[in-house]
């Protein structure tokens, strides 16, 4: 994996900013996009860049298509060519069935659906070898009615990974990895994770490393594609548990 490219969406902070470094422990040179942490972004790329990897850095707003599909284009300038898209950027607000709009369906699906889709059309433009891994989430199993339109959006991604895995194949392996319980939503604190793991059969929450590892390791398959990896503690195989 030495010296092939990445392109991380939202890489600034949390699940992101633990996948990029992880792949700088790979030697993986990295493309970090953010998108209003511009400061976090720049430690990070101070960080990683001391370990000895290449990196570039691009703000892009993904809720716009020409913004994605600008952010690659300036990103496959800038460094050649790009072997790993790994869509992870996502939107995730509180909603129901009763205070759900259009208004906010769009914008998740804009973020969380339609971006990774449109970022991954131009990767598989590029006519070589390449791997996606798009970041679902191990409710789309069940329902979620608390976040209904993060939700729907991230089934349509489940779709799109496994229509994306037969449409870009032979040269393309598209996979996912599924997080479960891993970090609070932002404002919660630790309390929230040892509140929620007893949902999980395994009676447990999970860590970034684990996140990391399950890219890695679907970067590293040869024969897997159209693949989710649930990273989750089993909790994928319950029903709705609150
Ligand atoms: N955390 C968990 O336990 C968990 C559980 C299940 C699934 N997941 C999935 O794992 C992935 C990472 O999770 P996370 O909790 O680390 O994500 P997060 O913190 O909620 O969001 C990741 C990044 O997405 C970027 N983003 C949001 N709106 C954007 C926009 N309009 N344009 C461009 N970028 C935008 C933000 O970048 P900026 O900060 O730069 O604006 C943000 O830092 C997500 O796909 C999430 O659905 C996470």
């Amino acid at each position: 994996m030495k010296g092939k490219k990445a392109l991380i969406t939202g890489a600034a902070k949390r699940i992101g900013q633990a996948i990029a470094c992880r792949f700088a422990e790979e030697s993986i040179d990295i493309i970090l996009h953010y998108n209003r942490s511009g400061q976090e972004a720049e430690e990070l790329n101070t960080r990683l860049k001391e370990t000895g990897v290449r990196t570039w850095i691009f703000q892009a707003d993904l809720s716009s298509q020409d913004e994605g599909e600008e952010l690659f284009e300036k990103a496959l300038s800038a460094c050649g060519s790009i072997d790993y898209l790994i869509n992870n950027a996502s939107l995730f607000p509180d909603d129901t069935l009763i205070n759900f709009t259009a208004r906010g369906l769009f914008e998740n699906i804009s973020v969380n659906t339609l971006a990774p889709l449109f970022l991954s059309r131009k990767f598989a433009g590029q006519n070589r070898k390449g791997k996606i891994i798009n970041l679902l989430d191990a409710r789309i199993t069940d329902y979620d009615s608390r976040h209904v339109s993060y939700h729907l959006s991230k089934r349509m991604l489940y779709d799109l990974t496994r229509l994306m895995a037969i449409e870009f194949a032979p040269g393309i392996m598209v996979n996912a990895v599924a997080p479960g319980l891993i970090l609070p939503p932002p404002g919660q604190g630790p309390e929230f994770l040892d509140k929620m793991k007893y949902t999980n059969p395994l009676q447990a929450y999970g860590t970034l490393k684990e996140i990391a590892d399950a890219v890695i390791f679907l970067l590293k398959a040869e024969f897997i594609t159209g693949q989710i990896i649930y990273v989750d503690g089993g909790r994928h195989l319950k029903g709705c548990v609150y």
